[in-house]
C-alpha cells in the first residue's frame, strides 16, 4: 500500500516521547518531514537527534511548546509557517489530572481543558485554512478509550475526550469536501514510560489491564503509531469524523 507521505510535513505535539515519539518515528521512516514539540526542550533535542538518525533524507525539527499556553502555540505556529506548510497535525499531550470526580481541583479541570481540548481547537483554527487551500490535510488527535467507556479516576480525561469525539465529528463535516480528514485515535494500555511507572508502582493493576485486553498484553507505542500514520496518509481516503479504537479489544462498550 502506497502511503504517499514523502514530502508531506507532519506537526506532532507531545512528540518527544511515548506514543507521540513513535508516531514521529513512523512518519520519518515513511519519508515525511516532521516537526515535534513539547515543554522540555532538552527532551525535544534528544528526540530530534534520534529521529534524524532514522532517516537522514527528511527534515526533522523541534520546538519548545506548552499546549496550555495560547500565546506560545500561536508563536510556534507562525514560526513554523515561515518555512513550511503543515499537511498533518497530530494532537498529542500528556494525560491530565487523575482522581475521584469531586476531588479534582478546578485548576486540574482548567488545565485538562486547556491541554486536551482548547489546544486542539486553536491548532485547528490556525492550520485548517492552509490545508483547505491545498485541498489536502489530516488532523488526528490521540485521546483515550476513556472517551467511550469510563475508567475509574480518569474523569478529566473522559470529559474532554468525549468532547473531542464531538469536535472531530463537527469539524470533519465542515472540511471533508476540501480534502481534510479529521479523526481521533483511542489507544488502550500502551507500554510507554508512563505505563512502566505504573507497572513498578502497581504490578497487579498493570497485569489486570493487560489481561482485560482480548490479546492478553498491552500495546507497543509502534502498534499505535502504525494506525495513526495510516489514518494521516493518502491511503486513507474515506475514514473521517470518527473515533478509532486501537486497544487490543480492551474496551467493553459496543
Ligand atoms: N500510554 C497509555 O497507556 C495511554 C493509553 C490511553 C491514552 N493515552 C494518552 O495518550 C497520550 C500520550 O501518552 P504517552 O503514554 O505517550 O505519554 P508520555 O510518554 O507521558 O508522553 C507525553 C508527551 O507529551 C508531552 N507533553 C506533556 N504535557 C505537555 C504540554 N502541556 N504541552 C506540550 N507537550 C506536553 C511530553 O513532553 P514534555 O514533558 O517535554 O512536555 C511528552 O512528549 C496521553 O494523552 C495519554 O493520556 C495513553
Amino acid at each position: 500500500m502506497e502511503l504517499g507521505l514523502k514530502n508531506k510535513t507532519a506537526f506532532i505535539t507531545g512528540g518527544s516521547s511515548g506514543i507521540g515519539y513513535a508516531i514521529a518515528q513512523t512518519f520519518v521512516e515513511e519519508g515525511a518531514h516532521v516537526i515535534i514539540a513539547s515543554r522540555d526542550y532538552s527532551k525535544v533535542e534528544a528526540a530530534v537527534k534520534n529521529l534524524k538518525r532514522k532517516n537522514p533524507t527528511v527534515k526533522v525539527t523541534g520546538k519548545e511548546l506548552d499546549l496550555t499556553d495560547e500565546k506560545k502555540i500561536k508563536k510556534v505556529v507562525s514560526e513554523i509557517q515561515k518555512s513550511a506548510t503543515i499537511d498533518i497535525v497530530i494532537n498529542n499531550v500528556g494525560g491530565p489530572a487523575t482522581g475521584h470526580t469531586l476531588d479534582i481541583s478546578l485548576e486540574g479541570w482548567d488545565k485538562g481543558y486547556h491541554s486536551l481540548l482548547r489546544s486542539v481547537i486553536l491548532l485547528s483554527q490556525l492550520l485548517v485554512p492552509g490545508m483547505k487551500k491545498k485541498k489536502w490535510g489530516r488532523i488526528l488527535t490521540i485521546t483515550s478509550t476513556s472517551a467511550v467507556e469510563i475508567i475509574p479516576k480518569l474523569p478529566v480525561s473522559a470529559t474532554f475526550r468525549a468532547g473531542l469525539t464531538a469536535y472531530a465529528k463537527s469539524l470533519a463535516k465542515e472540511v471533508g469536501r476540501a480534502g481534510v480528514l479529521v479523526n481521533n485515535l483511542l489507544p488502550g494500555p500502551t507500554g510507554t514510560a508512563r505505563l512502566e511507572e505504573l507497572k513498578k508502582k502497581s504490578p497487579a493493576f498493570f497485569e489486570s489491564m493487560a489481561q482485560e485486553t482480548a490479546v492478553g498484553r498491552v500495546a507497543t507505542p509502534e502498534e499505535i503509531a502504525k494506525v495513526a500514520v495510516f489514518l494521516c496518509s493518502n491511503a486513507n481516503t474515506y475514514l473521517t469524523g470518527t473515533d478509532v479504537l486501537v486497544d487490543g479489544g480492551y474496551t467493553k462498550a459496543l
